[in-house]
This record gives structure tokens, sequence and C-alpha cells, in this order.
């Protein structure tokens, strides 16, 4: 079949749901991804021909995509600071907002020299932990998550990003204590409150894990406090949270982490220009 034929079905079946320009992109990934074609051969080859074979993997792409399976499911892959990382229905996939948090700590450790020691609870695909390691290499990493199947994956990630990071079974809530003192803890827990479920795209509420995501309407701060309260013992002298925030509660968690102990706290606004980060120091501990 020629593979501008193909292009034409996908148009056919995805445009009800995606624009134009989305469905191209989905298409060109789809082609580099199990084709190993660039982009741009349409232009080079309008009359490229593909084999059954290939035809298949093509079809089989465009029928998860018409169920509203996100492109990275489909693909088993994503980008992620420039990094390559598999992902799969048992982790969040991936957030640019996340990427700018991942910056801010870079950006604040750049020009230390010594080892640190730095958590990432919540770690899900391993995304935030493995950059910090692959791009800050003097700095030593724990990932923890409640999810096994997640910690399968991150491990995976790890090896293919060529990072040595030590990955826990933990459920912070539960947690006693946080097994060693950290410099800094990093963090991007589920914070989405069930009554925004609606605000939410359909594609995301079907496929991602939803243990990922929400927190209980009456408890939206939950994970916030215990990692808070870990981090009263768990953090050296001066040491420094990170974490991902949900919009609409900032001045909550401003108001949580000074009840403990936490100053010169920070927001940071995502490119959306909402306040998606929050960045504090561990007063001394008293
Ligand atoms: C919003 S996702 C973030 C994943 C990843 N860090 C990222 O930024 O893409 C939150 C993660 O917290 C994990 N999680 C949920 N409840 C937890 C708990 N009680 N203890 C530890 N991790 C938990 C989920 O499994 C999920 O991987």
């Amino acid at each position: 079949m020629l593979l501008k034929d193909i292009k034409e079905v996908y148009h056919r079946e995805l445009d009800e749901n995606y624009s134009r320009e989305e469905v191209d992109s989905m298409f060109y990934l789809m082609i580099e991804h199990f084709l190993g074609l660039e982009r741009f051969i349409l232009a080079i080859d309008p009359n490229i021909v593909i084999t059954k074979e290939e035809e298949q993997y093509m079809f089989e792409g465009l029928s998860k995509l018409k169920k509203g399976q996100p492109i990275q499911y489909v693909l088993g892959e994503t980008t992620f600071m420039n990094l390559k990382f598999m992902v799969n229905a048992s982790v969040l996939i991936p957030r640019p907002e996340t990427e700018e948090l991942v910056n801010w700590v870079l950006e604040d450790i750049k020009n230390r020299d010594d080892d640190l020691e730095i958590i990432d609870i919540g770690t899900g695909s391993g995304c935030i932990a493995i950059s910090l390691a692959k791009l800050k290499p003097n700095v030593n990493v724990t990932a923890i998550d409640i999810s096994k199947s997640a910690l399968e994956l991150a491990k995976k990630n790890a090896l293919l990003n060529e990072v040595n990071v030590q990955f826990r079974e933990v459920d912070i809530l539960k947690a006693g204590s946080l097994s060693k003192k950290y410099d800094s803890i990093i963090s991007n827990p589920p914070y989405v409150r069930e009554m925004e479920r609606d605000k939410m795209h359909n594609n995301v509420l079907q496929n991602e894990p939803s243990a990922a995501l929400f927190v209980p309407d009456e408890e939206p701060l939950l994970f916030y406090r215990a990692i808070a309260k870990q981090a009263r013992e768990g953090l050296k002298e001066n040491g420094v949270i990170y974490m991902e925030i949900n919009q609409y509660l900032c001045e909550d968690v401003k108001i949580l982490l000074k009840e403990f102990n936490f100053s010169e706290i920070q927001l940071r606004k995502d490119i959306f220009g909402n306040d998606r980060m929050i960045k504090a120091k561990l007063s001394l501990v008293n």
C-alpha cells in the first residue's frame, strides 16, 4: 500500500477528534517509530510503498489512537528533558511542566560539586530522578513510588539512560521515615481533586493511572502534608523541597509548608501562566 494513502486513512479516521496538524504529527511519529522512516520521506518519495507487515503496525496504532489512547502509550515511549523514557499504562506520561521543575533544581545546583543526595517522591516513569542523575552526575538519587509496576518500568528507564538510581517501593502516606538525610526532596505527587475530573480530557481519564493523578476533595493536600512531615526529619539543615502543585491550591500549600517550619517559599508559573511549582527551605530544625 502507498504510504500517502495510509496518511489519508489517518486523516479520515482521526480528523473528527484531532486537528489536522495533530494528526500529521501523530502519523509522522508513527512512521518514524514503527517504520524507521524520516518525516520528510513523503516529500522526497510521494509514491513510497510499504510492506503488509508495516501496514499492520500503522493500522494497529491507528485503532489505538481512535480509541483515544495517547500517542506516547501507543509508541511506548516519550521524550523528557531531551531523554528517552519508556511509558506504559502504569505510569503517568511525563509532562512539560515537570521539565520546568527539574530545570529549577538543576539551576539551583549547577555550581554544586559536592555529592548531593536527592530523593524523588512518587517517581512514576522515573523521569525526574533519572534526568537529574543524567544531567548532574554528582547527584545520588533515590526514587520511591507505591506502584510496583511503575518502579519496574522506572528501573528499565534508568538502564536505558545509563544512570544509577536507587529505587524503593514505599507508601509515602504510611512510611515511617526516609532512610537517610537529603539535600533536596523533589516531588510531583497526585494533586488533582476528584471535583476537577470534569476539567480533564477524556483520554487522560481513560488511559492514565488515576492513583497517579487524583486526591480526595476533602483532603487535597494529603501528599504535601506527608512529604512536609517526612522532610522535617529527612532533609539536611537548609535542605530544600521542590514540588509541583495544583494551581488552585498554591496558597494552601504555602500555609501548610509554613506550619511545618519551611521558609523562603517561592512559587513559579508553568508555560501556561499557572502557579505550578513551589520551592521552600527547611528552617533550622527545632
Ligand atoms: C503525578 S504522578 C508523577 C509521576 C512522575 N514523577 C512524573 O512527574 O511524571 C504521581 C506518582 O505518585 C505515585 N504515588 C501515588 N500514591 C503514592 C504513595 N502513597 N506513596 C508513594 N507514591 C505514590 C504514583 O504511583 C505516581 O507514580
